[in-house]
């Protein structure tokens, strides 16, 4: 679920820090929420000074967001980004993440995956020392399936609702989210290959020995954290 914590200023530092990673010519990777959203429109603001950058969004809400700030938009299907720019729900000391508070992990991932490098952008609030809880993007028919199944993994599947929709939140192409509470996740990577593993999960929120740096804002600086 999306952390709300974190101040303003310490997201637009974090989002900064990233943005001024990008080099000239480059293809990026634009990533979700309001701290990438700051990367986005520092992305803006250089592409106005001359940079010649091209972004690939990782959801409507991102591609609106680029179209209004004039980042130049291109797509998957013919660029392969050299980084992608995306925040975080959860981050640990080995920077393994949680993603999709936002119900966008699963573009997010097919985008960083596709991409040379992964920046992500948070800030203090989101440091965990484990995870709890992961977003699961569904195929409709499938949710018995799958509500049993990570059930018998030993996680407690909640639907996502939100005010302002009746029923299930829905992913971008249009299928249902859920969040899986497995109280503490010890190990990640081993719940990352059995949740890859589940039949009818679409994609799930634990991005494991993906990212390549976490920038981390705070009031007064960013500490950029390596693999
Ligand atoms: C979108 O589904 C998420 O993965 C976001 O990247 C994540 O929720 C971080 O968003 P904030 O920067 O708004 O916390």
């Amino acid at each position: 679920m999306k952390n709300r914590g974190g101040s303003k200023e310490a997201k637009r530092r974090a989002g900064r820090s990233a943005a001024d990673q990008v080099e000239d010519g480059d293809v990026v990777g634009l990533g979700t929420g309001s701290t990438a959203a700051y990367a986005v429109e520092r992305l803006a603001e250089r592409v106005d000074a001359g940079l010649d950058v091209e972004g690939v969004p990782t959801s409507s809400a991102t591609r609106r967001l680029a179209i209004q700030e004039g980042v130049p938009l291109t797509s998957l299907d013919v660029e392969t980004p050299d980084l992608a720019i995306d925040g975080a729900d959860a981050y640990t000391s080995d920077l393994d993440l949680v993603k999709g508070g936002g119900a966008a992990h699963t573009r997010e991932k097919v985008v960083a995956e596709a991409s040379e490098s992964f920046l992500v952008v948070v800030d203090p609030s989101k440091e965990v020392e484990a995870f709890e809880a992961v977003p699961l993007e569904v195929l409709e028919h499938a949710l018995p399936l799958v509500m049993e199944t990570v059930e018998e993994l030993g996680g407690e599947t909640l639907p996502r609702k939100c005010d302002g929709k009746d029923g299930w939140v829905v992913s971008d192409d249009g299928n249902p989210v859920l969040d899986a509470d497995f109280d503490r996740i010890d190990d990640p990577r081993e719940l990352s290959r059995a949740l890859d593993g589940v039949t009818g999960v679409v994609e799930h929120g634990l991005f494991v020995d993906m990212a390549d740096e976490v920038h981390v804002g705070e009031d007064e600086g960013v500490t950029v954290l390596n693999r």
